[in-house]
C-alpha cells in the first residue's frame, strides 16, 4: 500500500464538522461588511516581495522571517521569480488601489475581503502557516470619527458570532512629526538597558525601537518604565487621540489603552488597536487589530491618502467561539427522500419539487431497506423523512418524535416541515 500524504505543517483542512461555525463567522462578516456599505473586492493570493517588503517593513516579522515565497515553474524564465504569497491583505489593496487609479472615485473607498493569509511562522495553537482573516480597509478618511466606527464593528462582529468578554485594546503610535522623536526616546532608553533586551530586541533597536516594545522576552519593569508614544504625540495626533476615545465613550465600546501596543507591521500611524477575550492578552493570542495607515498610499507610490483598516483572524475567532461553547443558529431542517425498490426517478421528482419550495434536501439513491434508509437518514442529521408512496401524495416521518402521517399531499410537505 502506497504511504499516505499529509497536509503541510501548519496547514488545517476544514471538516464538515467544522463547518457550521466557520459558515456563521463568514456569513456575519459579509452582512456586516455590507450593514456598514464596504464593497468586496479580491486580489490575488501572491504578490511581489518587495510589495510586502516597502509595504509591511524589512525587519516586520511577517517579511524578515514568516515570508512564504513562490516561484515560477521549473525551467520558466520566471523560476527564480520573487513572488510571495500575502501575509496580509492591507499592502495588496493599496496596490489595487493605486494601481487602478482608484483615487478618482467618489471617496473615501470601504473595501472588504474574506480569505486565506499566509505566513511561514513556527505552528502552534491559534498560530498556522495559512490562516483566514476577515479584512476591511477605508481609504481617502482622516478619521477620527472612522477610527471609532471601525472599532465598534469589530467589536459588533464578536458580540455577534456569539463571543463573549472581548476587549479592544488600544494606543496611538504617532505620526510622521512625533514618532521621530519617540524613538529616540526608546532608543535613549533602551540604550542603557541594552544587557538586559533580548537578541531581537538588541538587534532591531536601532531600526525599529517601537519593536522592542511587544517582544515578549522584555522584563516586565523595563516595558512598565518605558517612555510611552502617548507622551510624545504632536498636538494632531494627541487631539486625534483624545477624539477617538471620546467617540467610543459615546458609542459605549469597552477598550483599554495599552502603550505597549504598536503592531507588528511598519505601515501604521496613529490608531493602532487589538483585540483580546479579556484575560487572554498574551503574545499570539490577538484575535484580530488593525490601524490607521496615512502614509503607506504614497509609500507604495501613490498621491498622499490616508488609511485605516482592520484584519481580524478567523481561525481565533472559532477556536475562542469552541471554548466558550458559543450556540450556533440552527441550520435549516434537512428533509430525507427515500422509497422502495428502484423507484429513484419519483424519489428524484420528490425532492426536485421541495428543493424549488426552498426546502434542503438529501434524497437516499439506494435500494437499501426502508429501516436502513431511514437509520442513514437520522445518522445524516435529517430533521423529516419523506417516503415516496404513490404519485400524488408521500409518508412524513419526524425523525425526532418517531411520528409519521401515511398520506400527504405532496404539495402540503413544505409548509408540514417548516413548523
Ligand atoms: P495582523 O495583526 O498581522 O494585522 O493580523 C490580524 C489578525 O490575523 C491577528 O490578530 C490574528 O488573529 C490573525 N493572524 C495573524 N497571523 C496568524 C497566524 N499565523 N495564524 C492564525 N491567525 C493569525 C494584519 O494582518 C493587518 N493587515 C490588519 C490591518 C488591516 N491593518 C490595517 N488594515
Amino acid at each position: 500500500m502506497a504511504h499516505p500524504i499529509t497536509a503541510a505543517r501548519g496547514t488545517r483542512d476544514l471538516l464538515p464538522e467544522d463547518a457550521p461555525a466557520w459558515n456563521h463567522v463568514e456569513a456575519v462578516a459579509r452582512d456586516l461588511s455590507s450593514r456598514y456599505g464596504f464593497e468586496r473586492i479580491e486580489i490575488p493570493l501572491f504578490e511581489r516581495v518587495e510589495l510586502f517588503a516597502r509595504g509591511l517593513g524589512e525587519s516586520s516579522d511577517a517579511v524578515e522571517k514568516e515570508m512564504f515565497r513562490v516561484s515560477g515553474a521549473k525551467g520558466s524564465d520566471e523560476e527564480a521569480a520573487p513572488w510571495a504569497l500575502r501575509p496580509e491583505p492591507t499592502a495588496g489593496i493599496v496596490r489595487a488601489f493605486i494601481e487602478h487609479g482608484m483615487h478618482v472615485r467618489p471617496g473615501p473607498l470601504r473595501l472588504a475581503l474574506i480569505g486565506p493569509m499566509f505566513r511561514y511562522d513556527r505552528p502552534q495553537a491559534g498560530r498556522y502557516r495559512q490562516f483566514s482573516q476577515w479584512d476591511v480597509e477605508v481609504i481617502g478618511d482622516t478619521g477620527p470619527a472612522v477610527d471609532a466606527e471601525l472599532i465598534e464593528m469589530a467589536h459588533r462582529f464578536y458580540a455577534e458570532v456569539g463571543l463573549t468578554d472581548v476587549v479592544a485594546r488600544l494606543n496611538s503610535i504617532g505620526d510622521a512629526e512625533c514618532r521621530p522623536r519617540y524613538r529616540d526616546a526608546l532608543i535613549a532608553y533602551f540604550g542603557t538597558h541594552e544587557a538586559r533586551l533580548s537578541e531581537d530586541s538588541r538587534r532591531r533597536l536601532r531600526v525599529n525601537p517601537l519593536r522592542v516594545l511587544d517582544d515578549k522576552e522584555l522584563p516586565a519593569d523595563l516595558a512598565n518604565d518605558a517612555p510611552r508614544g502617548t507622551d510624545h504625540l504632536c498636538d494632531a495626533c494627541r487631539e486625534h487621540f483624545d477624539r477617538v476615545q471620546s467617540l467610543l465613550d459615546g458609542l459605549g465600546v469597552r477598550y483599554e489603552l495599552d502603550h505597549r501596543l504598536v503592531r507588528g507591521l511598519d505601515y501604521y500611524t496613529r490608531t493602532a488597536f487589538e483585540f483580546y477575550v479579556a484575560g487572554r492578552e498574551g503574545q499570539q493570542q490577538a484575535l484580530g487589530g488593525g490601524g490607521r495607515y496615512d502614509g503607506l498610499v504614497e509609500l507604495l507610490g501613490g498621491l498622499p491618502t490616508p488609511g485605516i483598516g482592520f484584519g481580524l483572524g478567523l481561525d481565533r475567532t472559532v477556536l475562542a467561539m469552541q471554548e466558550q461553547d458559543v450556540m450556533l443558529p440552527a441550520r435549516a431542517p434537512l428533509v430525507a427522500v427515500l422509497g422502495v425498490g428502484d423507484d429513484h426517478a419519483r424519489r428524484l421528482q420528490v425532492a426536485t419539487t421541495l428543493r424549488s419550495a426552498g426546502i434542503a434536501v438529501r434524497p437516499d439513491g439506494s435500494a437499501r431497506k426502508l429501516g436502513k434508509q431511514l437509520e442513514s437518514a437520522a445518522k445524516a442529521g435529517a430533521r423529516w423523512a419523506v417516503i415516496v408512496s404513490d404519485v400524488e401524495s408521500v409518508a412524513l416521518k419526524d425523525l425526532v418524535s418517531g411520528d409519521q402521517r401515511d398520506v400527504v399531499p405532496i404539495d402540503e410537505v413544505p409548509r408540514a416541515v417548516s413548523e
